[in-house]
């Protein structure tokens, strides 16, 4: 990837980062989490939210969120700016979340993610998650089956 950026975890006291990501979760995704969402996030110990950041505007391109309690890690959210996708940055962001899932120790992440969402299904399955059921209807406007997937390390 030739595009400069840089990969940081937020803290608790994240500045205007949570409001960022709250507009493009707007933009993403129809059950958008709102800054309030994603201050609160923050403030657990075991909620991870790393983003990748335009080197010279510091706009975030893209952000991870996951937890890591006891001995299972859980992908609560993956997004990429329209803009940047195809580009590589989706596969770092969940290589950071692996990263920090086997110096944790922990033994298996799960995610659900739409059965519809062929990039993000393709994405995982390349980085080592595969099926292992369905929830039917889970996900609302619209009305979708969630995909589980596991990646064991
Ligand atoms: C899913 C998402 C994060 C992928 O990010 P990205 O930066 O574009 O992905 P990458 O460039 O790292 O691609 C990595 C792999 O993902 C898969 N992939 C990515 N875009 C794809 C597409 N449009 N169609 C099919 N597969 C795709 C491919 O396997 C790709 O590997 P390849 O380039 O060797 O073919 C991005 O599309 C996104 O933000 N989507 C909206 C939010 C979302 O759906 N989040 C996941 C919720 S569970």
């Amino acid at each position: 990837m030739k595009e400069s950026f840089n990969v940081k975890r937020l803290c608790e006291n994240a500045g205007n980062e949570a409001e960022e990501i709250a507009t493009l979760e707007k933009e993403i995704f129809s059950d958008a989490w709102s800054e309030a969402s994603v201050r609160e996030t923050l403030k657990r110990d075991y909620n991870y939210i790393y983003i990748c950041c335009d080197n010279l505007t510091g706009n975030i391109k893209g952000y991870i969120i996951f937890s890591i309690v006891c001995d299972e890690a859980e992908l609560l959210r993956l997004a990429v700016r329209h803009d940047m996708r195809g580009r590589g940055l989706g596969e770092i962001l969940v290589g950071i979340m692996v990263d920090e899932v086997k110096k944790k120790g922990t033994a298996d992440i799960l995610l659900e993610v739409r059965k519809g969402n062929a990039p993000a299904i393709n994405l995982y399955k390349k980085q080592g998650f595969y099926e292992i059921g369905v929830r039917k209807n889970y996900y609302k406007n619209p009305d979708e089956d969630a995909v589980i997937m596991k990646r064991i390390s």
